[in-house]
């Protein structure tokens, strides 16, 4: 996004025409965004195969789908519904990986015969679909036991973390595999999201190393994700070049001790999506009280749940007012309850009316969206190739009775 004149815009588009034409509240994607950091992820890795999938949980318009299809990358979904939906937007059953967790054998088996690639994390499942689909490739995903991840809600490889077979339940995975001669063609890990620290992913990776030589069929090795994306200026990121540097060296002398060029993985979802967003908001009221400055605008946590939910930040900045005097503001939203997006913010002078803009809104902000206190969800908007698309319309009141039946 760039100012010029006291104006916002997006490849040449002024945010505040947007808010005209679509109104608010409003979601924003700049498709440059996504291509960049797609780009800039697959040029960090020096190795022979590289596959990236996109974790498509973190933004679910087919439209970005369907551009990251056009790109050349493959899809990584958690359940039957994404892989429909990545199937609608073009992409081939070998282009996407299925990473269920908690989920029944019949939903694995509806995958199965979709012909995606299958990432089983449960031992008895394992079983299972190597007794009933004999010759079936399939995954394994490894809980490494590392902490990483910005949050205690979003780190997912530790000990007690239900994703996964543990480390330590390896010698009875052999087994199977070896009992019911399974098809073992990839090991993976996901070990969190916003991982500050990229020591944890080349430590990760070793163990994920060790337990791979164990299989001798593989075609593929899936780090999963957890790269971190600026959140505020100077923020912590992770240097995905330094990275690429680092796992593509021990990746390419893995192979060779291997005896034979595998296929790298990775599963990014925040780090293609998450910069490429932008929540847009108008402002209701400004609240005076003893102790605080509310600014309380026509959105909430049925929106954009991650600073209630994770205690996240997310950059707000005013639109309407680029260069009034900075003051210090609690914003928050319309929810009955405590349903706030910032404390204390910094904000430059905010009045009724005055268009807000939140950044880093592309990944898991729309996807997490519900209609809570019967709001309507938001519209979307896409910016591709300087024009602006509208991708999903705003809700309507028929869209709240839609499902129910009025049985009494
Ligand atoms: N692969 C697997 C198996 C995953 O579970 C996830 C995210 C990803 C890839 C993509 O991770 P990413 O690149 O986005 O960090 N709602 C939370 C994040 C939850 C992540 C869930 N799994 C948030 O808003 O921070």
């Amino acid at each position: 996004m760039q100012l010029v004149n006291e104006r916002y815009s997006i490849q040449g588009i002024d945010i505040l025409d947007l808010v005209k034409k679509y109104e608010t509240p409003l979601y924003i994607y700049d498709s440059s965004v996504i291509k960049r950091q797609l780009d800039r992820l697959t040029n960090s890795f020096k190795v022979k195969n590289l596959g990236i999938h996109y974790a498509c949980k973190a933004l679910n318009n087919i439209n970005i789908l369907k551009l990251i299809n056009q790109w050349g990358a493959g899809l990584d979904t958690v359940s039957i519904q994404e892989i429909w939906t990545g199937i609608n937007a073009g992409f081939t059953p070998d282009k996407i990986l299925y990473t269920p967790n908690c989920v029944g054998v019949d939903e694995i088996e509806m995958a199965i015969k979709l012909g995606v690639q299958i990432n089983i994390d449960h031992i008895e499942t394992l079983e299972y679909i190597g007794q009933h689909y004999p010759g079936v490739k399939l995954c394994i995903r490894i809980n490494p036991h590392v902490m990483a991840g910005g949050n205690e809600k979003i780190s997912v490889g530790h000990i007690d973390s239900k994703f996964g077979i543990s480390i330590y339940q390896m010698p009875l995975v052999e087994r199977l595999v070896k009992a019911l001669n399974l098809n073992i063609n990839g090991v993976h890990m996901h070990t969190g999201s916003d991982i500050l620290d990229p020591g944890v992913f080349t430590f990760a990776a070793d163990i994920l190393f060790d337990i791979a030589k164990k299989f001798k069929d593989l075609e593929f090795i899936d780090f999963g994700s957890g790269l971190k994306v600026p959140y505020k200026e100077d923020d912590v990121c992770t240097d995905i070049e330094e990275l690429g540097e680092i796992l593509s060296e021990k990746f390419n002398s893995f192979c060779k001790e291997y005896g034979r060029d595998l296929k790298l993985y990775f599963e990014p979802g925040k780090f293609l999506v998450s910069e490429s967003g932008y929540f847009i908001v108008k402002t209701n009221v400004i609240k005076q009280t003893p102790s605080t400055v509310f600014a309380g605008v026509d959105s909430g946590m049925n929106h954009l749940i991650r600073p209630m939910f994770y205690g996240s930040y997310h950059h707000i900045f005013n639109i309407s007012n680029p260069h009034g005097k900075p003051r210090v503001y609690n914003i928050v939203g319309y929810i009955c309850e405590t349903d706030t997006f910032a404390n204390n913010r910094v904000v430059n002078e905010i009045h009724p009316g005055d268009i807000l803009c939140f950044k880093n809104a592309g990944a898991y902000c729309f996807s997490m969206s519900s209609n809570y206190n019967s709001r309507f969800r938001p519209c979307e908007v896409l910016i591709h190739e300087g024009k602006d698309y509208l991708i999903r319309e705003r809700e309507k009141l028929e869209d709240l009775f839609k499902n129910q039946i009025v049985a009494i």
